[in-house]
């Protein structure tokens, strides 16, 4: 097969949420389904046999809803896409193995794409194409990438976080402070009503060339910030002060790095990706970089921004249409390192 399918089913089940899209010619979505697992909630962080079990129930009636509400009966389904890489292993074995049962009863083609590789362009499904080069800042609870994109399947690798993802960051700090699980969002609140220079914390690897990260050290500086005040429930004042600092922190990072890529590559667009990518400051601040430098900003609505399936479908779509051989035996990778995304465009 080649050429942009007509109706593909996408399923998405890497981490925590299951997903479901179905696209029409590459372009419209007909239907997106997201089903976040709220169990992990009790657990402060995602467990992952529970994320294998909860996407074992969620996803077969969630690929019956969506077929529903793009109103395709399985029959017209031209082609399927599945996250085959990077993710949490039990997870990612759950969406392929469904996929390539389903794949081989309908008879039709089945690839396998790279999560990564789909947030880069999740920002096409509203944006359209983006301008090129473009980088793209993934910032999610896992991952930390910046990425020169110089095309489908032509990318380079600027730098990645060396410790803790972004999001990772805010999920810690936040249950530090007995804030619950996920963190950003309620820090990202918090923070609206806080002091940003409240506390001095450090804004890691600023001072060092190239486009790397951490945030690891941020985690202890707040650690000890928070020491004196012993454990939760705190005030929020200090709360909020605490989000504040920490979350300028953070976006100072976020942001200088991605300008210093933006700069190093005389990138015409950057698009961003991932949970964090919700986060207000980060948007507003990235608007402003942006502007000044005539750079155009690809932000995705949230539900794009987070884990789902309609960008899984896109890059499905593309790579059917590049003329990729469908894959029914595919078999899933766990690490980015190992999930044969090209990380040089040479
Ligand atoms: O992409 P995502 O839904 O899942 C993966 O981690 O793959 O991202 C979730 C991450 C969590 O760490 C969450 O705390 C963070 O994104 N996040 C935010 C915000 N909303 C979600 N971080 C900062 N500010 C936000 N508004
Ligand atoms: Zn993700």
């Amino acid at each position: 097969m080649s050429g942009v399918p007509h109706l593909l089913l996408a399923i998405e089940t890497s981490c925590d949420d299951t997903s479901v899209a179905v696209l029409e010619d590459g372009r419209t979505l007909r239907a997106h389904l997201i089903a976040a697992q709220d169990v992990h909630r009790l657990y402060g962080g995602v467990v992952p046999e529970l994320a294998s079990r909860a996407h074992l129930e969620l996803l077969p009636p969630l690929v019956s809803r969506a077929l529903a509400e793009a109103e395709v009966r399985p029959d017209q389904l031209d082609a399927l896409a599945v996250t085959r890489a990077p993710g949490l292993v039990g997870s990612l074995v759950v969406g392929v193995a469904f996929a390539k049962a389903y794949a081989a009863a309908l008879g039709v083609p089945l690839v396998g794409v790279n999560h990564i590789e789909a947030h880069l362009h999740a920002a096409t499904l509203e944006h359209g194409e983006s301008p090129l080069p473009a980088v793209a800042l993934v910032v999610s609870g896992g991952h930390t990438e910046l990425v020169e994109v110089r095309g489908f399947g032509r990318y380079r690798w600027l730098g990645s976080t060396r410790d803790d993802a972004a999001g990772e960051a805010y999920d810690k700090v936040a249950k530090l402070l007995g804030l619950g699980f996920p963190g950003g969002p309620v820090l990202d609140r918090l923070a609206a009503g806080g002091n940003p220079a409240a506390f001095a914390f450090p804004r890691p690897m600023l001072d060092r060339p190239g486009c790397d990260f951490s945030f690891s050290g941020l985690k202890t500086a707040v650690v000890l910030a928070v020491a004196p005040h012993g454990a939760p429930p705190h005030p929020e004042p200090l709360l909020a002060d605490l989000a504040a600092s920490f979350q300028a922190a953070v976006v100072d990072t976020l942001v200088s790095k991605a300008m210093r890529a933006v700069d190093q590559v005389q990138a015409r667009a950057l698009s961003l990706g991932g949970g964090v990518a919700c986060n207000r400051e980060l948007r507003a601040r990235l608007a402003v970089e942006c502007g000044k430098r005539g750079v155009a900003l690809r932000i995705p609505s949230p539900r794009l921004c987070a884990d789902n399936a309609a960008m899984i479908a896109l890059v499905g779509a593309w790579m059917l249409a590049r003329g990729d051989e469908p894959d029914p035996d595919l078999d899933v990778v766990a690490s980015l390192e190992e999930s044969g995304l090209p990380m040089d465009a040479g």
